[in-house]
C-alpha cells in the first residue's frame, strides 16, 4: 500500500476521442480530493513531456469538462524513442526520465490507444511508474474488452448509416459510407449491423467486387433498388489485402537497418497506393451492377463532440480505478475494462498488440444469420 501522496503527471496522446475529458475529470477528482494528492497536465501528448510544457490542473480546471469533446490538455501522436528532431527520429526517453526527476513527478498517467500503450512501456521500462488508460474509437487495444470513445463512435457511425438509407432508397442508389477504425473492423461492423447496413466489410474478412455485386443484384432481384454499403477505412479487397500482408511480412523479416528502412518504404508506397479504395469500389460496382454509386466518408465526426452515456461512465469509473492504483502503487498497467469490472493488465502483455475482429466472432455470424453481405 502506498501511503506517500504522490505528484502525478497525466497527458493525452494519440488520436483525439470522446470521453478523455471525462477521464481527466475523474481521475483527477479521484487523486487530488479523495486521495490528497497532486495532478500536474503535460500539454499535447509526448510532446509536452519532452519539451516540459505543463499545465495547472488546479482550481476549477476539473469543472465543465465531463461533457466536453476534444482534450482540454492537447494530443499528439510522437513516439517517445523516435521523436523527430531535426528530421530524424531520436530517442527522447532519457530527456523525458530528466523533466520528470526535474518537476518532482512521481507517476505518470497516459490516455491513449495502441501507440501511446507503446510509448508507456518505453517509459516503464526506464523506470518510469506508469498507468494507461485504453482511448480509442477503433475498440482495438488488446486485453480490453472496450475503450472509451468506441460506444460513442458507435452512435454517430450508426446515426450516419440509418440516415443514409434515406437518399439510398429514395434515388434507388448504392451508398458506400467508409468508417473509420485503422486496420480493425469493430466500428464498421457494429455501427453496419445496428444501422442495418445491406453489405459490412471490415478488414479482417477480405472482400472480392463479384461478391459484393452479388448480394446487391440478388437485393435487385428481390426489388430491392439500393443497397448501403458500410466499409471499414481499413477494408481491402482480396488483392489489395494480399499486397499489404506481403509488404508488412516483408518489414518484420528484415534483418538490417537498410532492408527494414527498404521494406517500410514499400509498404508505405503500397498503403499509399490503396487510399482511394472506397471510390474505386463505388466505380466498380456502379459498372457491375447498374445502379448510381455514391461515398460518404464519416471521417472525423466520429470522433468530435460530447461523449455519450456509456463513455462517460466507461471514462469515470477508468478515471477513479487508475487514482486507486496509484494510491496502491501499482504501476506498469493497462486499466482495462474486463467483463463486469476493471483490472489492471502489465504493459508488456498490450504494447505492440492489436485486437482485431476474429473472422468467426459473434457479431460476424450474427450479421451473417441476417443475410449482410461481409463481401467473401
Ligand atoms: O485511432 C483513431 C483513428 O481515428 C483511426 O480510426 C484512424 O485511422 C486514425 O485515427 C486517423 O488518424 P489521424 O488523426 O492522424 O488522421
Amino acid at each position: 500500500m502506498a501511503t506517500k501522496k504522490f505528484r502525478v503527471g497525466i497527458l493525452t496522446a494519440g488520436g483525439d476521442a470522446p470521453g478523455l475529458n471525462a477521464v481527466i475529470r475523474g481521475f483527477g477528482k479521484a487523486l487530488t480530493t479523495y486521495y490528497g494528492m497532486e495532478l500536474v497536465g503535460f500539454r499535447d501528448g509526448i510532446r509536452g513531456l519532452v519539451e516540459n510544457r505543463t499545465i495547472d490542473l488546479g482550481g476549477s480546471a476539473l469543472s465543465g469538462i465531463l461533457t466536453t469533446g476534444g482534450t482540454i490538455l492537447g494530443t499528439s501522436r510522437d513516439k517517445v524513442n523516435k521523436y523527430i528532431v531535426d528530421g530524424e527520429p531520436t530517442n527522447m526517453v532519457p530527456q523525458v526520465v530528466e523533466n520528470l526527476e526535474k518537476l518532482g513527478i512521481d507517476a505518470l498517467v497516459m490516455l491513449g490507444g495502441g501507440g501511446t500503450a507503446k510509448n508507456a512501456k518505453q517509459l516503464m521500462d526506464a523506470g518510469v511508474q506508469v498507468i494507461s488508460l485504453p482511448k480509442t474509437i477503433d475498440n482495438d487495444i488488446a486485453m480490453t474488452d472496450t475503450s472509451f470513445g468506441f460506444a460513442t463512435a458507435l452512435e454517430i457511425a450508426t446515426e450516419a448509416v440509418d440516415r443514409l438509407h434515406s437518399t439510398a432508397h429514395s434515388h434507388h442508389r448504392i451508398i458506400l459510407t467508409e468508417i473509420m477504425g485503422h486496420r480493425a473492423g469493430w466500428l464498421t461492423l457494429g455501427a453496419g449491423i445496428a444501422g442495418g447496413a445491406d453489405i459490412i466489410l471490415i478488414p479482417e474478412i477480405p472482400y472480392t467486387v463479384e461478391s459484393v455485386s452479388a448480394t446487391i443484384k440478388a437485393r435487385m432481384a428481390r426489388g430491392s433498388t439500393f443497397s448501403v454499403v458500410a466499409v471499414a477505412e481499413g477494408a481491402r479487397d482480396s488483392k489489395d489485402s494480399a499486397d499489404y500482408e506481403a509488404a508488412k511480412l516483408l518489414v518484420s523479416a528484415s534483418k538490417t537497418p537498410e532492408a527494414t528502412r527498404a521494406a517500410k518504404a514499400h509498404l508505405a508506397h503500397v498503403e499509399d497506393s490503396q487510399r482511394e479504395h472506397t471510390f474505386k469500389l463505388a466505380r466498380e460496382l456502379e459498372a457491375a451492377t447498374g445502379l448510381e454509386s455514391r461515398v460518404t466518408i464519416l471521417g472525423y465526426v466520429q470522433r468530435g463532440g460530447t461523449p455519450c452515456s456509456t463513455d462517460r461512465l466507461l471514462a469515470t469509473r477508468l478515471g477513479t480505478a487508475a487514482a486507486d492504483l496509484v494510491q496502491q502503487g501499482v504501476f506498469g498497467v493497462l486499466v482495462a475494462a474486463r467483463g463486469e469490472g476493471i483490472e489492471p493488465v502489465p504493459l508488456a502483455e498490450v504494447a505492440g498488440k492489436v485486437k482485431l475482429v476474429p473472422p468467426d466472432h459473434d457479431w460476424v455470424e450474427t450479421a451473417r444469420k441476417i443475410g449482410t453481405g461481409l463481401g467473401d
